[in-house]
């Protein structure tokens, strides 16, 4: 049984999950519109993660007998000054969420949810991933920003991501 507290965040973080899907995919619009299909691509690809990431809440709460809840999200940005600009807002977008995994497993600490602290554990991970590979694309895109060569060699590097996710 989920304490009605930590049901109604969970099923604020499932809208969070897919809010983010919806931002990644309209980065991948705005790359698709610079004529990078390869950057397009790999936010395309993290859009579909984040979906997974809301639906693996999803299925907690329904194993949980809890009732899932879905709400709307506002419409993404859509303008971004320039491709440095799009990675700087990939790492600020992570670390918010981060700090929302941080406040439900307080929660969860907080009411002695053992269960869905062990749950929460595979995000607080993979927020350290996401981190870690925001920082990465942000030194990636610095330095070539302003080649077109290394441009090119880096959207056909993103040109090639799948999904990684288990
Ligand atoms: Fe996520
Ligand atoms: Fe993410």
């Amino acid at each position: 049984m989920l304490d009605k507290r930590m049901e109604e965040a969970l099923n604020k973080q499932i809208n969070a999950e897919l809010a983010s899907g919806y931002l990644y995919l309209s980065m991948a619009t705005y790359f698709e519109d610079e004529d990078l299909p390869g950057f397009a691509n790999s936010l395309r690809v993290h859009a579909e993660e984040e979906l997974e990431h809301g639906m693996k809440i999803y299925d907690y709460i329904i194993r949980k007998n809890g009732s899932v809840v879905l709400e709307g999200f506002e419409t993404p940005e859509r303008q971004w000054d320039g491709i440095v600009a799009v990675y700087e807002a990939i790492l600020e977008h992570e670390e918010l969420v981060t700090s929302l995994i941080n406040d439900l497993m307080d929660l969860a600490e907080e009411l002695n949810d053992h269960a869905t602290i062990q749950f929460l554990l595979w995000f607080v991970e993979e927020q350290v991933e996401e981190e870690e590979l925001a920082h990465e694309d942000l030194r990636k895109v610095r330095m070539a920003v302003d080649s077109r060569h290394l441009l090119y060699e880096l959207d056909k590097e993103y040109g090639s991501l799948t999904s990684n996710e288990e």
